[in-house]
Formats: C-alpha cells, sequence, structure tokens
C-alpha cells in the first residue's frame, strides 16, 4: 500500500464542503466552480449561468479568537457576492469557501482541539455565512498534520453538522423554507494519515476532489508528464484511480464531485526534439510566469497561437500538451473537459467543479462542461 499513500499525498487536497442549501434540499447535480477576489474577475462578469454552485474563496481562521473572518480587503465583494452572481442566475447557489492552499495548517489543527475553540469557529462560521447571505460553506484544510489533527476533525465534522442541522430546524421553523446541508469534498489517506472516512461521509453532503497538481514542475522537475489526466495506464496516478479509492474507502459515489484545473503547468525540455509525455526536463519553463510554473487556460491559449506550438490530445489519460521549442505544457482543452464531464456522469458522481473559473478564456471551457453534462436540474 505504499504506492498508494504516496499517490495521495500527490493527488488530492481536500475540500471539505458543508453546504446549507436554501431549496428543497436536492442536489442533482453540481456544476461548481470556484472565484477568488483577486483573480481579475469582476463579480459583475461572472457568467453564473453555466453554473449550479460557486465557491468564494476564501475566508479563514483568526488564530486568536478561533472564529472566521473575512480579511477587510475582500469584505465588500463576500458581501455583494450571492446577489450578483444570482442576478443572472437566480437560482445558482454559493458557499464560502474556507482556508485555501495558503491558509495556516497548524491554526486549523489547534482550533479542532477543544470544544471551545470548535465552538467558536462552528458558530462564527454559519453566522458569518448566514449575514453574508452564502448558502453554504466550503472547507479546504490542507492539510490535518497528525494522526490527533485527523481524530479530531472527524469530530469537528460531527459538531459542526449538528450545529448547522440546528440552526436549519430553527430557520425552518421561522422562515418556513426548507433547510438542508449539501456537500464536502476530502481524501483518505495524506501524508500518510488516514482521514476520517466515516466522519466525513456521514457529515458532509459532498466531497470536492482535486484531480491535479498530479505532475508538476515543482515535485517532477525532470520529467513532462500530465498534471490532471484522467487515466494512467502507466503509474495509476489519476482522476479514475482517485475515485476509485475514494468509493473503495466508503465515500458514497453520489457525494463526490470530480475538480477539472482551468490552469496547465510549463516545463523546460531537456532536448527539443524529445517532446512526449515522461520527456526528460529541467524544472519549470520561464514562460510559465506564475509560481511553480503553472499557466491559466488562457495564457497557455495565447501561448499556443503566439508560439505556433504543436498541440496534442491523448485520448488514452484524456489530456492535452503542447510543445514549442524547449517549452512543453500540460493543461486540459475542450476534448478532456468533454471526456471528464462524461465520464463522472457516467460513472454516477455528483458532479464536477473548475478551479478556477477566471483562468478561462471566454467562458470556453465552463460552457462545454456545462453542456456536456446537459440541462441540469
Ligand atoms: C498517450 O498516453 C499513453 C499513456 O501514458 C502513452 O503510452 C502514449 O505514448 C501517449 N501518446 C502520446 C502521443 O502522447
Amino acid at each position: 500500500m505504499a504506492n498508494s499513500i504516496k499517490l495521495f499525498r500527490i493527488i488530492f487536497s481536500f475540500f471539505f464542503l458543508q453546504q446549507l442549501v436554501i431549496s428543497n434540499g436536492q442536489n442533482n447535480v453540481i456544476k461548481g466552480g470556484y472565484w477568488l477576489r483577486d483573480s481579475g474577475l469582476a463579480l459583475n462578469n461572472i457568467d453564473s449561468t453555466l453554473f449550479t454552485h460557486l465557491f468564494c474563496a476564501f475566508a479563514d481562521l483568526n488564530s486568536q479568537s478561533n472564529q472566521l473572518i473575512i480579511k477587510p480587503e475582500d469584505q465588500d465583494s463576500f458581501r455583494q457576492f450571492t446577489s450578483t452572481v444570482q442576478r443572472k442566475n437566480p437560482s445558482v447557489k454559493t458557499l464560502l469557501s474556507i482556508a485555501g492552499g495558503r491558509a495556516d495548517k497548524t491554526a486549523y489543527g489547534v482550533m479542532a482541539r477543544t470544544p471551545n475553540s470548535r465552538k467558536s469557529f462552528i458558530d462564527s462560521s454559519i453566522r458569518l455565512a448566514r449575514q453574508l447571505g452564502f448558502h453554504g460553506l466550503d472547507l479546504d484544510w490542507e492539510y490535518p498534520e497528525s494522526a490527533t489533527d485527523m481524530t479530531n476533525f472527524g469530530i469537528l465534522l460531527n459538531e459542526w453538522r449538528s450545529a448547522i442541522n440546528t440552526e436549519g430546524e430553527i430557520r425552518k421553523a421561522r422562515a418556513r423554507s426548507c433547510f438542508s446541508q449539501a456537500a464536502v469534498s476530502y481524501s483518505p489517506r495524506v501524508n500518510s494519515l488516514t482521514y476520517p472516512v466515516q466522519s466525513m461521509a456521514r457529515n458532509f453532503d459532498w466531497i470536492n476532489l482535486m484531480a491535479y497538481d498530479f505532475y508538476a514542475p515543482n515535485w517532477s522537475p525532470s520529467q513532462t508528464n500530465s498534471n490532471a489526466q484522467l487515466f494512467d495506464p502507466v503509474n495509476h496516478v489519476s482522476g479514475s484511480d482517485g475515485i476509485t479509492a475514494w468509493i473503495q474507502a466508503g465515500i458514497p459515489t453520489r457525494k463526490l464531485v470530480l475538480g477539472i484545473p482551468f490552469y496547465g503547468y510549463a516545463w523546460q525540455l531537456v532536448n527539443a526534439n524529445i517532446h512526449g509525455l515522461r520527456a526528460p526536463a529541467s524544472g519549470k519553463s520561464s514562460v510559465g510566469s506564475n509560481d511553480g510554473g503553472s499557466m491559466t487556460y488562457s495564457q497557455i491559449k495565447d501561448y499556443i497561437v503566439q508560439s505556433r506550438a504543436t498541440t496534442v490530445y491523448n485520448a488514452t489519460i484524456v489530456g492535452y500538451y503542447c510543445y514549442s521549442r524547449n517549452t512543453w505544457i500540460s493543461y486540459d482543452d475542450t476534448q478532456s473537459v468533454r471526456n471528464k464531464v462524461t465520464y463522472v456522469k457516467g460513472r454516477g458522481l455528483l458532479g464536477y467543479y473548475a478551479w478556477h473559473i477566471a483562468q478561462d478564456q471566454n467562458w470556453v471551457l465552463s460552457r462545454t462542461a456545462s453542456q456536456t453534462w446537459g440541462a441540469s436540474s
């Protein structure tokens, strides 16, 4: 099993989504997308008709008070988020996302340690989500760091779910609107630690699987590879392998939501004439201006035109790459998005989500995904 431990460490970050949906409480499909305040995409410009659920990222934990807070510079847009995206799509549901890859993971472990600090966090999260008009909460704690963290995490989820149910009952009585919670996301193992799978299956409405970052120049500097392949006959590091592992660990298929990256990674090839998957590389390419050689889908499409890169769609893995001179880029495009969405629908998953929507170009990938799934309902 050493392999699978490694696999999970590489593969997933885990979003824990706890959603409070005011509606008939049914989630028949998740067509999700994350929005980041500083991503350059203005709230008014979000085409919310292409989504059923939008995640507003990120709120964070105040490690002194153990309360959920929103940075001052985010407050205005977070407050306007739900009403703005509902203008174009009145039925879209919104979730306030918590933590994220840059948050202080240790602070979450400290918060989860005692009943009092958990209660501060839970109560403040529900209050804040309500005040700002969100329908749900989404926790992206990357990652619990010890077996104790994992145990406490399971307890936190039990208490969180129970607080949400209680709050929902109060509201229901008051407003006569039905209030149910949906969703979470996570993975069974990370850093050799096992997630509290039973607690997660019981308490979360769904789980967002981060089925990307399998390979990137920072952790695979000497070899190119696909960052988000759906299938991997060679090493079994792929979206479908992750889905299978989660189902085997005990998460119901209908609680799984597959993440699709709207970005890719650019490597520097050692030899411009050797440009396949697993070609010799020397770290990230300077073309990828962002951290770790990542490029948005939009930047990649522009790069392909400008540099006349050769593009390859590999149907075996369901992934694209392109190359030009010594630059090699792994990414997703319309055909891989179409095939991923068809796959998750066919396998009976609840849906998909995009990380993140500002990286799209003219909504091409968002629209492809939504149309492939078909009319939601
Ligand atoms: C497609 O992917 C498979 C599996 O990794 C690999 O064996 C094959 O060489 C790839 N083909 C191309 C053209 O990249």
